[in-house]
């Protein structure tokens, strides 16, 4: 007897299942993939019904649209678990600073860096706001990526954080990509509260956090089931430890899910705090120690990691992801997309730096791509791998070897995007 679905993708040479018992993959288990030879995925009403063998799932399911994927490589969509990509205007200016010998932190203190573009966000109209940013997110979508978190930070005020949740929430209404929200109302001191941060922590935690959280009641989002995450930018000439624990307490207290930016230039002891108050994820780690990453290791914590960052400010020292999956802790890896630090769209370019100067294997890159950025934005049960029951996101690759998704780098070798089981991005046809 064959059961009637929507879609089913047939002979694909290889499919990247990520599956596994639920939780996200740590230690050596980030090595396994699930692979399938000559696979097949059945999807119906936007999700997965199986995963397995072409000639028993063509035997079983009868679809209305088949794809064959001969020589082709099936794999779950990327997640991104750590963005800021929706804010106006560029820092192109500062880039060119650094190329002079300027570096992010002296830019930051001389006013510029995140505050730069908190004065362009701040005063762009939110369907401008809307239109620099999905135009972002299409390049992340052609580029493999199908869920993507994104982060407030660059409104540092009560109406234009509202208005960057906002733009975030109209996206994922507008576009095939999904967003996750987080609010980073404390992601720089705005120049308002430049002598008397305290008080912006302060307006933080009584005024910011309980609307944002008002707002997100009312969302799509909590409709959804999706979470509102909190967030803090923990670093020298950002919020110290004192400051970042009070905002992230307070936004535990709210029942919102904790992140935090912590070890990226300096290990303040962020990193500590943010285990302690149970983060969901850890961010950046460039400069943990082997103390840090046993700690993280004995957490719940995914440690997100983010080479772009230390490959645009053209650093040498990246975090030590091999280290932390040696230790056994759960590593995702991110673009971190914003006008700063990390004006990079591509998963498949971070899958490359990451192999080559964190010594992560592909497989490890891809899982940390897919399942662990999954769980790392409390979405895990729903996308980040192929099993029955997860959403149809998934995509065809140009390659029958997973290992060339990290291998090859600087183009795109994602040829079709699937998300929900309907097709969002096709590459075109050769020239005739
Ligand atoms: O994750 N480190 C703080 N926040 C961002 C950079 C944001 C910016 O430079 O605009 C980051 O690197
Ligand atoms: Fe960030």
């Amino acid at each position: 007897m064959t059961t009637s679905i929507d879609l089913l993708l047939h002979s694909a040479a290889q499919i990247v299942t990520c599956d596994g018992p639920p939780g996200p993959k740590r230690g050596v288990a980030m090595r396994e993939l699930g692979l399938i030879a000559n696979g097949a995925v059945a999807v119906d009403q936007g999700r997965i019904v199986a995963v397995g063998p072409s000639d028993e799932l063509r035997r079983s399911y009868q679809a209305r649209h088949e794809i064959a994927a001969a020589g082709k490589l099936i794999c779950p969509g990327f997640v991104d678990p750590h963005t800021h990509v929706v804010y106006a205007g560029d820092r192109v200016n500062e880039f060119e600073q650094r190329i002079a010998g300027a570096t992010y932190q002296e830019i930051m203190a001389a006013g510029g860096g995140i505050v730069s573009s908190m004065h362009a966000t701040r005063n762009a109209a939110a369907d401008q706001l809307v239109r620099e940013s999905r135009s972002r997110l299409d390049q992340m979508l052609m580029l493999g990526t199908t869920t993507v978190e994104a982060k407030t930070g660059y409104g540092l005020e009560l109406a234009a954080e509202l208005r960057q949740l906002e733009a975030i929430a109209a996206l994922d209404a507008a576009h095939p990509i999904d967003l996750v929200p987080t609010l980073l109302a404390a992601h720089a001191i705005p120049p308002e509260f430049a002598n008397h941060a305290d008080d912006y922590v302060e307006l933080v935690i009584a005024e910011i956090l309980p609307a944002a959280l008002e707002w997100y009641r009312a969302s799509r989002f909590a409709a959804a089931g999706v979470p509102l995450f909190a967030d803090v930018f923990c670093e020298r000439g950002a919020f110290d430890v004192v400051q970042s624990r009070r905002v992230l307490a307070a936004a535990r207290e709210l029942g919102l899910p904790l992140k935090a930016h912590v070890d990226e230039f300096t290990a303040l002891g962020g990193l500590e705090m943010a285990l302690e108050l149970g983060a969901v994820s850890v961010d950046h780690l460039d400069v943990s120690g082997p103390a840090g990453i046993a700690q993280v290791a004995q957490s719940d914590a995914i440690a997100v990691s983010i080479p772009t960052v230390t490959f645009n400010l053209g650093g040498t020292h990246y975090a030590d992801a091999r280290g932390l999956i040696d230790a056994g802790a759960a590593v995702a890896l991110t673009t971190d997309i914003n006008p700063g630090s990390a004006p990079c769209p591509s998963l498949p370019l971070v899958m490359a730096i990451a192999c080559r100067y964190q010594r992560l294997l592909p497989a490890e890159a891809l899982n940390a791509v897919t399942r662990n950025a999954a769980y790392a934005i409390g979405l895990g049960d729903r996308v980040g791998s192929l099993e029955a029951g997860k959403q149809a996101d998934l995509l065809l690759v140009d390659t029958g070897d997973y290992r060339h998704l990290a291998y090859e780098f600087g183009g795109n070798p994602v040829e079709t995007v699937i998300k929900r089981g309907a097709i969002v991005y096709a590459r075109s046809g050769r020239h005739p």
